[in-house]
């Protein structure tokens, strides 16, 4: 197959330095807090994110670490913002409870004014993802079925609830990736989500890249997409060559101390839709 390349948009993205990132306890399959981190290269390879990004044309705005929340450069997860409205996230565990105010705190400062707050739990891009016609959302591990209608609600946008199923792909974030918000175009590993939940996503998503469990688990679902370019970490071999056959630009990543922690690009990687 051959196609011509899709065009990139600037986009405004969120992020915070990996200046406190520890793995001291453990909440999903990834974090092993007794395998060390290497805090001067966590830093290294996020700072290669952040550049890449600024260098393909991107804004990134910085949010404060702040000690004691080892995982708050797991930006994606603090809110989720679409048309410049603010929908904050609500987390599941103690530990990273803290994180929203942190992010509220951010958004008021940035003179954002739509700004909701939560009643039920949602990890914010963790599990939201935005396509032109929905709004998909995950739930099993994290987020609520309840903030689904919440979202709904707040963003007037349909929301299509997805059941996640297998530990290592907790967040839908980890399991899919929106290549192209314009046009409904996904990839996404079907072993994560329930048998009725891959049925909606083929029905949904005909053309879909289909990534598979190896790729998964490089975390190579965790990307994020311009429009064009697709940063992604550089692990997940398998997906290169369909991305590049379908037109995209990808952009290999490493960003293996954050791994430790369960996340890559786009756990990272708020993006700020204006
Ligand atoms: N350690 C974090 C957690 O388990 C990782 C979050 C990754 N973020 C993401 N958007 N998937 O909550």
């Amino acid at each position: 197959m051959s196609s011509s390349l899709h065009d990139a948009s600037p986009r405004r993205y969120l992020m915070c330095p990996p200046a406190h990132f520890m793995v001291t306890y453990s909440i999903n399959p990834w974090m092993d807090p007794a395998k060390p981190v290497d805090l001067p290269l966590a830093m290294t390879q996020w700072e290669d994110l952040r550049d890449r990004f600024r260098s393909l044309g991107h804004t990134v705005e910085l949010l404060d670490p702040l000690p004691g929340l080892p995982d708050m450069v797991f930006a994606a997860n603090g809110a989720t913002v679409i048309d410049g409205r603010v929908f904050l996230a609500r987390f599941a565990h103690r530990e990273r409870e803290p994180e929203a105010v942190a992010h509220h705190d951010w958004f008021r400062s940035a003179g954002f004014t739509e700004i909701g707050e939560p009643v039920h739990i949602n990890e914010g891009e963790g599990d939201f993802a935005v396509t032109s016609s929905y709004l998909l959302a995950g739930r099993g591990f994290r987020s609520s079925t309840l903030s689904h209608d919440e979202a709904q609600e707040f963003f007037g946008r349909p929301v299509i609830g997805l059941d996640l199923i297998d530990p290592r792909f907790y967040h839908l974030d980890t399991a899919l990736s929106v290549l192209d918000d314009a046009a409904d175009e996904v990839m996404y590993y079907p072993g994560a989500f329930s048998p009725g939940s891959r049925a909606v996503l083929r029905r949904l998503f005909p053309n879909a890249l289909i990534a598979s469990e190896r790729d998964a688990v490089a975390f190579g679902l965790n990307a994020v997409s311009d429009g064009r370019h697709v940063l992604l970490p550089q692990a997940a071999v398998g997906l290169f060559e369909p991305l590049r056959d379908r037109g995209w630009e990808p952009i290999g990543m490493d960003l293996g101390e954050l791994l430790k922690g369960g996340g890559s690009v786009k756990c990272c990687t708020q993006e700020l839709r204006p």
